[in-house]
């Protein structure tokens, strides 16, 4: 056992994790090993120059020119849509092996461990379907508009696609993240690799119609009407209600593009509600109906499911914001340090309620802390890119991150979460995470309370 894990009272080892010894390989085998190679030729080689280096090392990767660099490459257009290359094929989007899929009613992670920026590749997005998904056809969806009673809505419309394009469109970059992302740690379940703890979180550029501008072409009068309804056309009959307020603040989207292109089908093409700070469940997919209200709709997915038990045995309804949480993506449990010296630690912030404002790290356990640099420029309710320097002294340690957004909030330990909120929820854990690096260098998720 490590120094630190012996600390008293500081660190609660979880229990391994909920997988077979053959399962975690497996999973293991999916990480992008980049710290293995890239920090092999790192330190006194730096400084010699190239031929040198290439001379004394021997390096045939530098010395024998290989024979593609002097042929002809593929012409254009060989790939009309552009793929990553084959070397990337490990950087997938993955099922976790300890979740059971039921139907299409499952869920794929997005490889944060594999990214850089805040920009999640439209093809890496993670998934969340209840009833699995579908390729809708655009000429023959429609979005119907209308009121719970004709007082709140004048003039009820059904829109085509086309009707939705022509209006004035905005693009913003926001982070989604199901209200379930790092669910399993509540119950003190190491998960072994952030792409299975935090990879339900994803971030785009979303294109598409402020709602706020279909309800005003429908003549709604805001005065009565203080809630909207989101439908799906899927078969899992997704209904979600939102406070009018989001509405009138013109951050809801009516989105049809992700990342430049029109969205992609497993994340709701044609037509998804983009809900900026809100947990991922409201962004409905294949949108097809809003209604306009003056009550909540206490619907399935908002009275039965998306609701927090909390300790004394009530539960927490319409708990919607994403509060302000962060993680290292590299070093992360699963990858491997190779050798002691210099690491960039590298991380994701964000919150649910505007721009984050700070990030610290630490490596050793929460006792000391570093203010990370931000990536700017920090966008609102976007994930925020974080790097910090560590010379890694060969010893064991701690690494965690805390986010601190614009309105002061800061991203509480396990220990203060679960003093709130008690162990039996599943969704809206945003505990500081920490990964414990051994000597071999090995990256492993524990809890640090
Ligand atoms: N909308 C519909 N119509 N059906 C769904 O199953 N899943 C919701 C939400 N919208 C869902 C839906 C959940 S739980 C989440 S977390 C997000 O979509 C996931 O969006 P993504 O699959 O684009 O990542």
């Amino acid at each position: 056992m490590s120094d630190l894990a012996k600390q008293p009272g500081h660190l609660k080892k979880a229990p391994e994790n909920f997988l077979s010894d053959g399962q975690i390989e497996a999973v293991a085998a999916g990480r992008r090993d980049f710290l293995r190679k890239s920090f092999l030729a790192a330190g006194a080689a730096m400084a010699a120059p190239l031929a040198a280096r290439a001379a004394e090392q021997g390096d045939p990767n530098i010395l024998n020119l290989p024979e593609w660099s002097t042929t002809l490459g593929k012409p254009v257009a060989t790939n009309p849509y552009g793929m990553p290359s084959k070397f990337e094929s490990q950087l997938l989007r993955r099922e976790s092996p300890g979740l059971a899929r039921v139907g299409g009613a499952s869920v794929s992670f997005c490889p944060l461990q594999g990214l850089f920026g805040i920009i999640t590749p439209s093809g890496l997005h993670f998934e969340r379907h209840h009833q699995g998904w579908q390729d809708v056809d655009p000429t023959k969806h429609r979005l119907m508009v209308n009121g719970s009673d004709e007082s709140l809505l004048k003039k009820p419309k059904v829109y085509t696609m086309d009707e939705l394009m022509r209006l004035p469109p905005v693009s913003r970059i926001h982070f989604i993240e199901c209200g379930a992302n790092t669910g399993l740690e509540w119950g003190n379940v190491a998960v072994p690799t952030v792409q299975y703890t935090h990879g339900m979180l994803s971030c785009s550029e979303f294109t598409g119609v402020p709602l706020k501008t279909l309800l005003e072409d429908c003549g709604v009068d805001y005065k009565k009407a203080r809630y909207v309804l989101a439908e799906g056309a899927d078969g899992s009959s997704m209904t979600r209600t939102i406070p009018m307020e989001m509405v009138e603040s013109g951050e809801v989207i009516v989105a049809y593009g992700q990342n430049g292109e029109m969205l992609r089908p497993e994340n709701g093409y044609p037509l998804r509600l983009v809900v900026p700070g809100v947990q991922g469940v409201s962004w409905v997919k294949w949108l097809r109906r809003i209604e306009v209200g003056d009550k909540p709709y206490a619907t399935k997915d908002e009275a039965v499911h998306y609701i927090d038990l909390l300790p004394n045995g009530l539960h927490r309804q319409y708990s919607s914001i994403q509060e302000c949480k962060s993680v290292i993506t590299t070093p992360s449990g699963g990858q491997t340090l190779l050798n002691k010296g210099f690491f960039n630690v590298s991380g994701v912030a964000w919150s649910g309620r505007g721009k984050i404002k700070q990030v610290d790290v630490s490596f050793d356990g929460g006792i000391n802390w570093k203010t990370a640099r931000i990536e700017g420029p920090v966008q609102n309710k976007a994930l925020t890119r974080f790097n910090v320097d560590w010379v890694w002294d060969g010893k064991p340690a701690i690494l965690q991150s805390r986010a601190i957004d614009e309105t002061g909030y800061v991203q509480p330990t396990y220990g203060q979460l679960r003093k709130v909120r008690g162990t039996k929820s599943i969704y809206h854990n945003n505990a500081i995470q920490s990964w414990k690096v051994v000597e071999s260098g090995e990256v492993t998720n524990v809890q640090v309370l």
